[in-house]
């Protein structure tokens, strides 16, 4: 396991969710109530970025099929998507986002 740095943190301000590439994977970070959450940012039914869609009650809507994902847990929530996101432990220090990524 290791922490790696994401982002500013005040890239998230104004914003509820913001994507980056960090050590060849897509990463999502999400503010939800003030709380920080972490998933892989590609959908699991496609080729599309979840960092690019919209985030409603708690969920994050792929923008390219509409599938729903639980942004706490990475569930999948709603078709077309079947299979869950990869969640990732999320930090802030100094300023600064890190993720834990699994090995
Ligand atoms: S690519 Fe995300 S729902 Fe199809």
């Amino acid at each position: 396991m290791a922490w790696v740095e994401v982002a500013d943190a005040a890239e998230l301000d104004g914003r509820d969710v913001i994507g980056r590439e960090v050590e060849g994977r897509r990463v999502a970070v999400y503010r939800l109530d003030g709380a920080l959450y972490a998933t892989q940012d590609l959908c699991t039914h496609g080729q599309a970025c979840l960092s690019e869609g919209e985030v409603v009650e708690g969920y994050i809507e792929c923008p390219l099929h509409y599938g729903l994902f639980e942004i706490a847990t990475g569930k999948a929530a709603g078709a077309p998507v079947t299979r869950d996101l990869a969640t990732y432990p999320v930090r802030v220090a100094e300023g600064r986002i890190w993720v834990e990524l699994d090995a």
